[in-house]
């Protein structure tokens, strides 16, 4: 496909240096189109780079290629990330004073924006009457999310996660492509979850040792966020047990807190019983503290050096799966740092048959891989070891394809 991403002057703008890293990944044609503001904050060499094409700025460039039409004409889909405040306004007004205007106005293309600007910008009755002029005119709005913004605040008016405009500037692009060809698909792709509950946890557990201080993991909670997000859009109901995560919680999902193991044991167990698919995700601690100090461990009081007490924490994943439940599946996550493939697939091998869990979602993980990474690699072995699926790409990605395969199954397993 061909895509323009527009990058308009906010701080969001390195962010969205992502959206068109994944979008060439996937194998669609980047034209960027930057604002001159835009360019203050991203440099023109990185975004000349990522998108494998030179960035267009100038409206009095390509003149004789009458380039001010001509991206808006050639363009499948339109992504503007992220969308200031007075891009907003300008789109709303229809000006076309700058090249991202000329392309937007000279392009039947979807055009999929992400706001994102103080609260108070968001909130503003000028921005709210400009953005309902957009949507109603059919633009297809990604966030903003709630979360913390460039300054000490935050509120409504934090930009998208790039995986999340990527995909649904791609459902957008995919539906209308549909629509223009007359199959008439009207909401996601794959909508094989339809009336089934889905629970996934999500995220690294801490367990604290005093007021201040916790054992913790690297968890970013990016995967297992996407698998609840993937789980909506294919029509489950789902409930996400978030333990510390460090990415937005996605809205149409019932999210439910949790801090330490006991609380993601008790919250798991209780749910899990009313789900169709239960997915494994977190990264559990597996021991905690012995005690936990009432008041801040002091250096006065413990010396040169300090032992720490740990006691084993209950096996989750192991718990629900060995409780018979006709017809629910349940999944679990491992991690390892293995040499080589052979010797991922033994360790997961015998992790899956130690589990009893149906399925495992085995992968690589080491200083740099995996943990707060955008992407990930994934091998999907059955109870009995054999392997069922392999998938690589954006962490959103592996998290539709994986859930396809569990879908199939659930289907089979009726
Ligand atoms: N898990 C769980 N409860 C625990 C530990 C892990 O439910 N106390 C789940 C994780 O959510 C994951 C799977 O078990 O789905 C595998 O986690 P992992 O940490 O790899 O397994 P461990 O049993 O802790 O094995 P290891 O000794 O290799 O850490």
């Amino acid at each position: 496909m061909n895509i323009v991403v527009g990058i308009t002057g906010g701080i969001a703008a390195y962010k969205a240096v992502n959206v068109i890293r994944g979008l060439v990944l996937a194998g669609h044609d980047v034209q960027v189109v930057a604002t001159e503001a835009a360019l203050r904050f991203v440099g023109r060499p990185t975004l000349e780079a990522l998108s494998r094409n030179t960035v267009a700025t100038d409206l009095y460039e390509g003149v004789a290629e009458v380039r001010h039409v001509a991206i808006g004409q050639a363009a499948d889909l339109i992504v503007i990330a992220p969308a200031t405040a007075n891009t907003i306004a300008k789109l709303a007004a229809g000006l076309a004073d700058d090249l991202l205007g000329n392309t937007v106005l000279a392009s039947r293309a979807p055009l999929v924006i992400a706001p994102a600007m103080h609260t108070e910008m968001w909130q503003n009755p000028a921005t709210t009457a400009n953005v309902a002029t957009l949507v109603a005119r059919g633009v297809h709005l990604v966030g903003p999310v709630s979360g913390q913004l460039t300054g000490k605040d935050s509120g409504p008016g934090r930009m998208a996660e790039p995986e999340d405009i990527i995909r649904e500037a791609l459902a957008v692009a995919e539906v209308s492509a549909d629509g223009a060809s007359g199959a008439g698909r009207s909401t996601a792709v794959h909508r094989d979850l339809e009336g089934r509950r889905v629970l996934v946890t999500a995220g690294g557990t801490r367990e604290p040792l005093d007021p201040v201080r916790f054992i913790g993991n690297r968890s970013s909670g990016k995967q297992g966020v996407a698998l609840a997000v993937a789980a909506r859009d294919r029509g489950a109901e789902v409930t996400l047990i978030a333990a510390h995560v460090e990415v937005p919680l996605p809205e149409g999902v019932e999210v439910v807190r949790v801090e330490t193991t006991a609380e993601l044991f008790e919250a798991t167990t209780a749910s899990a019983p009313s789900h169709d698919l239960v997915v494994m995700a977190a990264a559990v601690a597996d021991y905690r503290p012995v005690s936990i100090s009432d008041d801040k461990i002091k250096k006065a009081h413990t010396g040169e050096h300090l032992t720490l007490e740990l006691v084993q924490n209950p096996d989750i994943l192991a718990t629900i799966a060995h409780e018979p439940h006709p017809g629910r599946l349940v999944v679990g996550f491992a991690a390892e740092t293995a040499d080589d493939h052979d010797a991922l697939l033994e360790l997961g091998r015998a992790k899956i048959a130690r589990k009893g869990c149906d399925f495992l979602v085995l992968n690589s993980v080491g200083w740099r891989k995996v943990f707060a990474a955008d992407s990930n690699t994934v091998t999907v072995l059955d109870a009995s070891g054999a392997i069922v699926f392999e998938a690589s790409g954006s962490k959103t990605s592996v998290a539709d394809d994986i859930l396809g395969v569990f879908a199939a199954a659930l289907s089979g397993a009726q």
